[in-house]
């Protein structure tokens, strides 16, 4: 695709929301910390945290979900797992005082090959990152969830309203993926009681999107 100057640097800036990187990444992971409170807080309402549970976050970013479940949690234990050592690192800055009670551990590492044991959590998220995973991810979260073991997938976008092009356009490989999609290949992947919830956001501009599935 074609870009002029502005649409040049919107595009290097903006890429660093599918991999954080150097000092841009640097801001941005921490831009995304706040950015993302309002639909990463809705999205997590529809999850039921046990005290104790076993949590991974996948694509954990700057790590302000893991924090968020740390505190749903406070008997529990939260991984935090993302492919950007940029991120990994604001993870682990965030989270320091939970690594070091033994309650968090963050880890470098591709969705695409999960680097965890079957069975292994209780539940598992996914805030704002679906759309850089490659395609046929979900039997891996599937065979690290315990059984009956949830995955909760929030989206900000779902590519049901037109400004949802906007970041398509500007950032390299992301893809955006519909409710009906989402339901289908997380069936495929051996989910069941597949449950899903939206919210019209900007007077119906925006459209965020929760999806709730069980091992
Ligand atoms: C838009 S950010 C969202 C971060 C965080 N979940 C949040 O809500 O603020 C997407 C994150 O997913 C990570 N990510 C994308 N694809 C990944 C993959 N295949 N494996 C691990 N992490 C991935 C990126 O590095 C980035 O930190």
């Amino acid at each position: 695709m074609k870009r002029n100057f502005f649409q040049n640097l919107l595009h290097r800036v903006f890429q660093n929301c599918a991999k954080p990187e150097g000092r841009v990444g640097k801001l941005i992971v921490n831009m995304m910390n706040a950015s993302h409170g309002p639909v990463s807080k809705w999205g997590l309402s529809h999850l039921k945290l046990a005290p104790d549970a076993e949590v991974i976050d996948l694509g954990c970013g700057g790590g302000s979900n893991v924090s968020a479940m740390l505190d749903a949690c406070p008997d529990g234990h939260v991984t935090g797992l993302d492919y950007s050592p940029v991120s990994v690192t604001a993870s682990k800055k965030k989270n320091a005082a939970a690594i070091r009670d033994g309650r968090c551990n963050i880890v470098e590492g591709n969705v695409a090959e999960l680097p965890f044991p079957d069975d292994t959590f209780d539940a598992a998220t996914a805030f704002e990152t679906i759309y850089f995973w490659p395609a046929n991810s979900f039997p891996g979260v599937h065979r690290i969830l315990k059984p009956g073991g949830d995955f909760l997938i929030v989206c900000e976008a779902d590519g049901s309203c037109p400004a949802d092009e906007k970041w398509t356009r500007i950032i390299d490989g992301m893809k955006l993926v519909s409710r009906e999609n989402l339901v289908c290949e997380l069936k495929k992947a051996g989910f069941r009681e597949v449950r899903t919830d939206q919210k019209s956001v900007m007077g119906d501009k925006g459209r965020w999107l929760c999806v709730r599935a069980k091992k």
